[in-house]
């Protein structure tokens, strides 16, 4: 059986609850289409089993596994269910247009569970076990049994339930740490504990489940390697319940980056991790932590000077692994007011200009000024820099003045002031809101095709009379810049991010114009 030799062979099988564990956390919940994109994109990582849903849990839950399993083919598609009759046979119907369906069966087995929530005795638990699973492989060939709140069970019950559900047919037993419970030690000490009891452990394979409620999901997963777990259940951003399920993406490229010392593999194109996470991200419009393992936004960012250094003189001097084997372009230094000087004449570089050594000089004490004010220098602001100071471009646009009206009752107009190359132009327009109104007028004036890719307000201090600083993102003909602008008003502070982008768009243009 392939399998088997897989394991065997050390190979960890990555079985993917995205869809189930994670959809079911607060505001993660996915539409059919989005389920079938995500599935799609799981099948392109290349896990082992995806987790499509829980079909008895509604109807939508129940078309989706239905679409994953019609769509997404030469993959194992798994379907959560309880140890009722409906719930298994709802799974099995949801799963039947799948070339490999799993049913995977779980039953609470922690005597609080038991008591507080099932209302069951230790030995209907037994009966609910035997009975599911055998009706489970009634149907279906592949089936997983769980047992949820196991790190909280008593032992010898746990093995008594998990011996239950092999007689039964399971050929999948998963130990979920639920409630995020455990710690490394103790969850391989269980693991252990549960695979000398059974008897012939090598006919069957064991999984790992485990929820991030003390930030050790992926620690607790790995640890349970060592003592023979195969399958890892895990999430894509380590989204799910609370504070998450185990994430993917970190136990890939631990298994990958250590795989020396795991001495195991999993066969996830790791390439197609980064975009796998965005498109999560971007579906579920949850996005990560900058400093998330992995797939963070500064996860391959290197800011102190000594680090920029040092990874530009050599990568492995501060890079475990490259941004290109989670399939990143390449890595993103962010300067800031630690990064040197090498630093920003590379980045410099990068983006197309060849200064003298001079130039580099004038720039670097400016980019050290506005570092020392704003917390991350992004390449729009180095080329504004380079623009500014060294390549002496003047400023095309100049707001003059603003002023709108908007309330409940009136359609919001706005009336702009600009100075374009010496010339004085105000208009009038209007639009949904007095930022658009505002934003539609100065587009009108400025004769500009830009398109708003990102407007963001940020209140600059506490307080009501705060500054409120808009950032803006516009783009035209494959030109991206970036727009900032502050003011006591945030009309005033979107007008003038907006200005302030079209000046960097218009510097980009006389740039290329110019050959730079
Ligand atoms: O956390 C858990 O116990 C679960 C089971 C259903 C596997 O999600
Ligand atoms: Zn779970």
């Amino acid at each position: 059986m392939k399998k088997k030799e897989d394991t065997m062979n050390n190979k960890i099988l990555i079985f993917d609850t995205t869809l189930r564990d994670g959809e079911q956390s607060p505001g993660s919940s996915m539409n059919m289409q989005e389920k079938l994109k995500v599935a799609q994109q799981l099948k392109r990582l290349n896990v082992d089993i995806i987790e499509a849903g829980f079909p008895i849990a509604s109807v939508g839950d129940f078309e989706a596994v239905k679409e994953v399993a019609s769509m997404v083919k030469g993959i194992t598609i798994a379907g959560l269910a309880r140890t009722n009759r409906e719930d298994v046979e709802r799974a099995y119907e949801a799963l039947k247009p799948a070339d490999k369906p799993r049913i995977h069966v779980f039953v609470a087995t922690s005597d609080i569970h038991l008591k507080a929530k099932l209302k069951k005795t230790r030995e209907e638990v037994l009966q609910m076990t035997a009975e599911s699973v055998a009706r489970a492989k009634g149907f279906v060939d592949d089936v997983e049994f769980s047992a949820e709140d196991a790190t909280r069970s008593d032992k010898d019950y746990l093995v008594e339930v998990f011996q239950t559900a092999i007689d039964a047919g399971a050929t999948t037993i998963n130990i979920p740490d639920t409630v995020g419970y455990t710690t490394p030690d103790e969850f391989a000490e269980l693991i252990r504990y549960v695979r000398t009891n059974i008897k012939a452990p090598d006919s069957v394979i064991i999984s790992v489940h485990c929820h991030n409620d003390l930030g050790l999901g992926v620690a607790n997963s790995l640890a349970a390697l060592k003592e023979g777990a195969r399958q890892i259940e895990c999430t894509i951003n380590g989204i799910g319940e609370r504070a998450g399920n185990a994430a993917l993406e970190e136990i890939v490229m631990a298994l990958k980056t250590r795989k020396n010392f795991f001495q195991c593999y999993s066969d996830v194109v790791t390439e197609q991790i980064y975009p796998s996470s965005r498109l999560l991200s971007q579906i579920t419009g949850i996005s990560v932590q900058p400093n998330k393992a992995v797939v963070g936004g500064n996860a391959f960012a290197h800011e102190a000077g000594i680090h920029q250094d040092g990874v530009l003189k050599e990568k492995l001097t501060y890079e475990i692994m490259t941004p290109q084997s989670i399939g990143l372009p390449s890595n993103m230094l962010v300067l800031g007011k630690h990064s040197g000087r090498h630093a920003f004449r590379e980045r410099v570089k990068s983006l197309g200009y060849e200064l003298t050594d001079e130039q580099i000089d004038n720039a670097f004490v400016v980019f050290k000024q506005i570092a020392d004010k704003k917390k991350e220098v992004y390449d729009e602001d180095i080329e504004a820099i380079v623009a500014d100071r060294v390549l002496h471009w003047e400023e095309k646009y100049k707001l003059e003045s603003v002023n709108i009206a908007s309330g409940t009752d009136m359609l919001p107009s706005a009336t702009v002031k600009i100075t374009m190359d010496a010339n004085v132009v105000t208009e009038s327009g209007s639009g949904d809101g007095p930022v658009d109104a505002v934003y539609k007028t100065i587009t009108s004036i400025t004769k500009t095709k830009s398109r708003l890719m990102r407007y963001q307000v940020n209140a600059i201090t506490g307080g009501t009379d705060a500054q409120g600083e808009v950032s803006v993102r516009i783009e035209e003909d494959s030109h991206t810049v970036s727009g900032t602008g502050s003011d006591t008003d945030i009309i005033v502070a979107s007008a003038k991010a907006y200005i302030n982008a079209l000046n960097k768009l218009e510097q980009k243009k006389v740039n290329k114009i110019k050959g730079f």
